[in-house]
């Protein structure tokens, strides 16, 4: 992370204050979890036929960028299924033993949630393939001489993997997934819902033209809308509007360095970064991110998806290259071929 990182889309930033925001907003069924049509039909297929047949939904895998809504999912299909989530993230889970203290604890049905399983170390990895194969774990407990297996048979339950990078999952893994969805960046409308339904929540009232142009902004991100609106509140607040207008909201993102493709001042360091130290690239990403002080993971994981998906950014057998129209988008001229 950048250390004057105030960036608005980074998920990283995301402080207690926010969590706690964020809370109230989860929508808990599938009706009120917008957006991700596709999705949302086929879960509630898969849910359907594992309540009739009394049976523990098969594993879910949910991949896409932060701030989508895998999280939020996890928890409606939970509720959705009337059983528990338990919790957890890959790097959370240090030793097997905390895994098999995990498992052994659910009720038959119930949902183990693990958030970033693409960092899940290796032995603890494959503790999991008994696990979602057969429900049962082998472990090996005492040491030395007194040294023994022991066969441990778990209640069949659901395991559900969030990753922000589907493609650092090992293959056994992926393929012990029956469900796998791929959340994708909301529409415009299906944000302008949302952050309708947000303002509700907050007992806000925002201009329909305002909540357009913020949910233009958003970068097809729930988390980034809800986040834009919280600020554009506050300037509203401190004007004294009891609607949030047009102009506050423009005058907010402008102040936030939103720009009006909804870029960052990080996206628009990435561009800028690869335009003037490399000519435009192919450049790699271990170099992008010394060059512009964040993390690899987080230029892949965040950043990259979606300034490929707008036309920004290519991704080449060499490397990163930028687009004519992140130049025009910059301001700045076209190198001479
Ligand atoms: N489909 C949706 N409808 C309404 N609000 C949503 C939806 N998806 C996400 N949100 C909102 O966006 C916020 C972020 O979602 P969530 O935490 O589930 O994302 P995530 O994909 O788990 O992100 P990360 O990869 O950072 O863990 C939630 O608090 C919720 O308010
Ligand atoms: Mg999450």
């Amino acid at each position: 992370m950048a250390e004057d990182d105030n960036s608005i889309v980074s998920g990283e930033t995301q402080g207690q204050e926010e969590k706690q925001a964020e809370f109230p907003l989860r929508p808990q069924t599938l009706k009120e979890y917008l957006g991700q049509n596709r999705v949302k039909k086929e879960m509630a297929v898969y849910i359907k036929a594992a309540k009739k047949r009394d049976e523990a939904l098969d594993h879910v895998l949910l991949y896409g960028p932060p701030g989508l809504g895998k999280t939020t999912l996890a928890f409606v299909i939970a509720n959705e299924l009337g059983v528990h989530l338990k919790s957890t993230s890959g790097p959370a889970i240090e030793k097997a033993g905390d895994l098999v203290a995990l498992l052994t604890d659910l009720d038959p049905g119930d949902i183990l949630f693990i958030d970033e399983i693409h960092r899940l170390a290796k032995p603890i990895e494959e503790v999991l393939y008994s696990a979602m194969e057969d429900y049962y774990v082998d472990i090996v407990i005492g040491e030395g001489q007194t040294t023994h297996a022991v066969h441990v048979p778990l209640p069949p339950f659901t395991l559900v993997g969030a990753t922000t990078l589907a493609g650092q999952l090992s293959a056994p893994l992926r393929g012990r997934f029956g469900i796998v969805e791929h959340l994708q960046y909301y529409t415009v409308e299906e944000l302008e819902k949302i952050i309708s339904r947000s303002s509700k929540v907050f007992n806000i009232q925002i201009d329909p033209q305002a909540a357009h142009e913020l949910a233009r902004r958003s970068r097809g991100t729930p988390r980034v809308a809800n986040r834009l609106l919280r600020r554009v509140r506050d300037f509203a607040q401190v004007k004294g509007e009891e609607i949030i207008s047009f102009k506050t909201t423009t005058d907010s993102l402008r102040q936030l360095q939103v720009d009006d493709e909804g870029l960052d001042q990080t996206d628009r360091k990435i561009l800028r970064v690869i335009i003037e130290k490399y000519h435009g690239g192919p450049v790699g990403i271990r170099t992008l991110a010394a060059n512009t002080g964040e993390d690899v993971e987080t230029i892949q994981s965040l950043y990259e998806p979606y300034l490929m998906q707008n036309g920004f950014l290519l991704m080449t057998p060499r490397g990163r290259m930028v687009t004519e129209k992140a130049y025009s988008h910059l301001g700045l001229p076209l190198p001479n071929k």
